[in-house]
């Protein structure tokens, strides 16, 4: 992985060079650009947060199916090797999976073609998956703007904003989209322990973007949703199952809690390919484990006894009845979430 600094910002290209991506790790402290030469390159980069959010990985992944091939001589046998590689990464957002799930079925329709033609159509795949997620996070913001109160302030946990897709964003994107038809907002940002993806990513996204933010710890976000300060929360998801259960970063079923105790509204802004319809409750959506030095140390300075016992899941399950909606680029999803987003889904609605 090589790496350089540049002024422009954008969360993953597909460069004649690799797979390029701003080093998320590493912000805000520094804008540095790595570049992933091959595909077990783009699958360190997820595994170790380098790019993360669900629908930024699952076009990481794309990229790295289709930088795989290019190199390979052997399609037929290093494919399914590739797609495996990518998918062992990170287990609980399923856009991961989506993505190379759609570039498993573009190669299985082109294998017949010649290698030249199998790469080309591969590389162009995974770049219009990424096109694709732009639009896609721009419908979701058109989408959830209306639901934005106006002269209020918004709660996010986490990131999900440009840094976390393509570009744009969904929950971000929503409040992108709120700022834009002309509403008058602030943020409010969780910091998001252990990682700090408020602190580093939405704080600095939104900061750069104009966006009136204020930055708080997590353990704040019960004082600010009791206050009748806060409009509504919106945040994003990793895995959504069919009855509307949300799988999102650590942290977020609490404020989902302390949302309704307070009667403010919590949307979940996401694409369609963070629905997994193949699980009935959010109870069966893996959750990932990470590192406990993620939680014993903040910035690689120690802030825990060594040896202390550690727990660190990446994510929680929100159950759907705290989710007031659903914020997707067909549409709104309500409870009844089981009936309402297979509709969606479907494209019946
Ligand atoms: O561990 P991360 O940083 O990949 O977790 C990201 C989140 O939980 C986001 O909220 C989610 O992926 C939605 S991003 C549009």
């Amino acid at each position: 992985m090589i790496s350089t600094t540049e002024s422009t910002v954008e969360t993953i290209e597909w460069t004649r060079e690799g797979v390029v991506m701003i080093d998320q790790t590493r912000l805000p402290r520094e804008t540095v650009f790595v570049t992933c030469r091959n595909y077990g390159e783009v699958a360190d980069a997820i595994r170790n947060m380098v790019i993360r959010g669900a629908p930024a990985i699952g076009v990481a992944a794309a990229m790295g199916v289709a930088l795989g091939a290019l190199q390979s001589n052997h399609l037929d046998a290093d494919v399914p090797v590739i797609c495996e590689t990518l998918a062992r990464t990170r287990p609980t957002a399923v856009n991961l999976f989506w993505a190379i799930e759609r570039m498993k079925q573009v190669y299985a329709s082109v294998r017949h073609l010649a290698p030249e033609e199998i790469r080309a159509r591969l590389v162009a795949e995974a770049k219009k998956i990424r096109e694709e997620d732009i639009a896609i996070n721009e419908a979701i913001g058109r989408n959830g703007a209306p639901l934005v109160p106006d002269g209020k302030t918004v709660l996010t946990h986490c990131n999900a904003g440009a840094l976390a897709t393509a570009g744009f964003g969904t929950a971000l994107g929503v409040i992108r989209a709120a700022v834009g038809m002309g509403k008058n907002i602030d943020v409010f940002a969780d910091e998001t322990r252990p990682f700090l993806q408020g602190a580093r990513l939405t704080a600095w996204e939104l900061q750069r973007d104009g966006i009136s933010t204020t930055l708080i710890t997590d353990n704040m976000a019960g004082h600010f949703l009791k206050s009748g300060r806060i409009g509504c929360v919106v945040v994003g998801a990793d895995r959504i199952a069919a009855n509307g259960d949300v799988a999102n970063k650590i942290g977020t079923y609490g404020v989902a809690v302390l949302a309704k105790e307070n009667n403010v509204p919590f949307y979940v802004a996401a694409p369609l390919s963070t629905l997994d319809l193949t699980l009935a409750s959010g109870e069966e959506i893996p959750i990932e484990e990470r590192a406990a030095r993620e939680v014993t140390h903040v910035q690689g300075v120690p802030v825990a006894p060594e040896g202390i016992a550690v727990a660190n899941p990446a994510f929680d399950v929100t159950p759907n009845r705290y989710v007031s909606a659903i914020i997707t680029e067909r549409g709104i999803a309500r409870a009844p979430y089981g009936e309402s987003l297979r509709s969606l889904f479907h494209g019946i609605l």
